[in-house]
């Protein structure tokens, strides 16, 4: 089944079209990843296709919901953006309860810390988040987009600004997810 459907897609800030008639599809299973330079639009295309902003022309299915009722299909989709606003105040276990809560998450504490130890933050889980590191802050944003169980993950530049072994970890966990 395809679960990312997208055809003839097209996106303008103002003048300016950033994604030109994308057409794609990506499959249940299926580890999709795009690269490309610095403003070449991945992001744009990422929050497109999750309705942060609104598309300019074309069409996209998540999971076989177009794009119009897309609110149906939200809950299903985990997210880690490029840029989070984490509350810096709560501690990484704290924050991961409360956003799994509003996420309908039903993981319980030491699942949770499963959950980080996963991401490569076992000794993390009683520290504020202010206290963490750049790379610490995307293992807790990875974390975050797992919560609910979602059927599509979009993780938007994971791996940068995590050390190797790190790295090889989320790879991993990328694998076994799939
Ligand atoms: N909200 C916005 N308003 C106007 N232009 C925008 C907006 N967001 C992005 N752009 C422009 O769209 C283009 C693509 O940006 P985007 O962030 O999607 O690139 P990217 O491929 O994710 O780059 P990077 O590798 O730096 O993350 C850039 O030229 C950028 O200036
Ligand atoms: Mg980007």
């Amino acid at each position: 089944m395809s679960i990312v459907e997208v055809n003839h897609l097209t996106k303008k800030y103002g003048t300016t079209e950033v994604l030109k008639d994308i057409n794609l599809e990506i499959y249940q299973g299926e580890v999709f990843g795009f690269v490309g330079h610095n403003g070449a639009g991945k992001s744009t295309f990422i929050h497109t296709i999750t309705g942060i902003t609104n598309k300019s022309a074309g069409s996209f299915k998540i999971m076989g919901i177009s794009d119009s009722q897309l609110n149906h299909a939200k809950k299903r989709i985990g997210v880690m953006p490029d840029v989070s606003n984490l509350y810096e105040n709560m501690k990484g276990l704290n924050f991961l309860r409360y956003m799994g809560k509003l996420a309908g998450d039903k993981r319980s504490k030491p699942e949770l810390k499963t959950l980080m130890k996963e991401v490569g933050l076992e000794d993390a889980a009683q520290k504020k988040i202010k206290s963490y590191s750049f790379g610490m802050k995307k293992k807790i944003c990875i974390a975050q987009a797992l919560l609910g169980n979602p059927d599509l993950i979009i993780l938007n530049e994971p791996t940068s600004g995590i050390d190797p072994e790190s790295t090889i970890n989320i790879r991993d966990l990328v694998i076994k997810l799939k």
